[in-house]
């Protein structure tokens, strides 16, 4: 009788700490949705998982690489295991738009042009990325920026096919990013295509307390090296902003350097934890064609991944479900 009773009390006890929990994390996802005005795309219900060409490739960059590494995604499992952002970044574009103003994708490297791309890239079933910047230029002063161009160059993204768009911070012509940003997720909304918008003001303004309204993740951190000094401190200034991380809207300490051969593999182990345990945009930074076995396993470790996309907070949920 005595331990009936205990047993009740437990049960009882664990049962109404669930609801509770629930209770909470259902209540902040639907208002985290209600909130959000500007933004209204849908999309990064959990933090984005992809590729991006910048912490392995810089401005080396060509179609082939771009379809290469789609291919590598899907034979290797990465796509598999979640990864579906082929994301480009800077250096795809000519110096200089068209008459018409529009950009021209550069005719040495991605001869075909981007829709081409996007359409390869869609055919492997995966989702193609892009890049431009809140400014005049872009950081590598290699290609034009948005600022001015932002309904024009969102419709040429969208009438491309694109699925996700990163937004630097140079050339900004002394404009908060506060004032900048919002013009080009205006522009995505009315552009007729849902594109994840990543924002890439490296955590200038405190992007954490207004970017949830304005795009889908926001960088807290200047760029990331690939040594372990580097990586933890993005980790240590990414860590004060937790408490906005949402559904629709994360936290972003920069790209994973897992594989690109500055850390030990142990190193990168707890590079990826750390990255997940954050809730921060799971995006591969390495030359995935030519990984090795090691990083290959610390980024498809399903456990870890499920804990970055896990959409419950508690850690009491999965117990009791
Ligand atoms: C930086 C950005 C990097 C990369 C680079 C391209 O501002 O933080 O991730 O995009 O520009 O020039």
């Amino acid at each position: 009788m005595h331990q009936k009773l205990v047993l009740c009390f437990f049960t009882f006890l664990l049962l109404s700490i669930g609801c509770i929990t629930i209770k909470a994390a259902r209540t902040s996802f639907s208002s985290t949705h209600d909130r959000r005005s500007l933004l209204d795309n849908g999309l990064g219900r959990t933090p984005q998982m992809g590729w991006n060409s910048w912490n392995h490739f810089a401005c080396n960059i060509e179609e082939k690489l771009i379809r290469e590494t789609a291919d590598a995604m899907v034979s290797t499992g990465l796509a598999a295991a979640g990864y579906q952002y082929v994301n480009i970044d800077d250096c795809w574009a000519e110096l200089n738009r068209d008459s018409k103003g529009n950009f021209v994708p550069k005719t040495d490297t991605f001869p075909s042009g981007i829709k081409a791309l996007a359409d390869y890239v869609h055919n492997k079933g995966l989702k193609l990325g892009i890049y431009s910047d809140a400014g005049t230029q872009t950081c590598s002063k290699k290609m034009p920026g948005s600022l001015g161009h932002e309904e024009q160059d969102a419709k040429t993204f969208a009438s491309w096919g694109i699925d996700y768009l990163k937004y630097d911070n140079c050339n900004d012509q002394g404009i908060s990013p506060k004032e900048r940003y919002p013009i080009m997720t205006k522009a995505l909304q009315k552009a007729g295509r849902p594109i994840f918008f990543s924002l890439c003001e490296w955590g200038r303004d405190d992007p954490a307390t207004w970017a949830n309204e304005v795009g889908n993740s926001w960088r807290t951190t200047g760029d990331i090296s690939d040594n372990w000094n580097s990586m933890t401190s993005r980790a240590d200034e990414n860590d004060k902003w937790a408490g906005y991380a949402k559904p629709g809207g994360w936290n972003d300490p920069d790209m994973l350097e897992v594989g690109n051969g500055g850390m030990t593999t142990e190193e990168y182990r707890s590079h990826f934890s750390i990255w997940a345990l954050a809730k921060a945009p799971l995006l591969v930074g390495c030359d995935v064609r030519s990984m090795s076995k090691e990083t290959y396993e610390i980024l498809s470790n399903r456990e870890v991944i499920a804990v970055n996309q896990g959409r419950l907070k508690s850690f009491i949920i999965p117990f009791l479900s």
